[in-house]
């Protein structure tokens, strides 16, 4: 069986959503971040200072490579990984990318008392992540096999993909 990957914005609710996609299905599920500070020994925050954005996207690429070899899992990715062809490239036509489309109001919103996304720690946040949703929302929807609206509460959206990737698996005649 594929994977089921989970992409999108910051505050999308890939992890919540994840989890619920997974208890629901049965299925293991891997949070991409968490698996990288595993790795790592260092949270995301303390890789962006000690190696800088880059170094982290080096390792978030490096996992991707080792979760695509895995099968059967529900992964929640970083809201980075599909901004990159190199990470789309490694699921393409193998895993099943699913967006969670949320608006950037209620992005916002729930990010509002963030403190650990080193993205968002600036002191023109509002206009930062703005410009930041409106560059990813198309390399999102590209990269994505499907897409689902995250704004409703996360039980209902974990059941709306389940529902939305079994149709997608019928129409490829991909048995589950
Ligand atoms: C990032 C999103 C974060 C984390 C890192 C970079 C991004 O994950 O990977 O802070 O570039 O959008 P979440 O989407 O889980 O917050």
């Amino acid at each position: 069986m594929d994977n089921i990957i989970l992409c999108g914005f910051m505050g999308c609710g890939k992890s919540t959503v994840g989890k619920l996609i997974a208890k629901k299905t049965g299925s293991g599920f891997v949070d991409m971040d968490a698996y990288i500070e595993e790795k790592a020994g260092m949270k995301v925050s303390q890789i962006f200072d000690k190696l800088g954005e880059d170094g982290f996207r080096d390792m978030e690429h490096e996992a991707c490579r080792e979760l695509s070899v895995k099968k059967g899992l529900v992964i929640a990715s970083g809201g980075g990984a599909f901004t990159f062809e190199r990470n789309t490239e490694v699921f393409r036509g193998k895993d099943l990318i699913v967006l969670l489309d949320v608006p950037l109001d209620v992005i916002r919103y729930r990010l509002r008392n963030d403190k650990v996304r080193p993205l968002l720690q600036r002191p023109d946040r509002d206009r930062a992540m703005s410009e930041l949703y409106e560059k990813r929302l198309p390399l999102y929807r590209s990269a994505a096999d499907l897409s689902v609206t995250g704004a409703n509460n996360p039980s209902k959206t974990a059941c709306e993909v389940i529902e939305a990737v079994k149709k997608f698996r019928q129409r490829s005649g991909v048995m589950d």
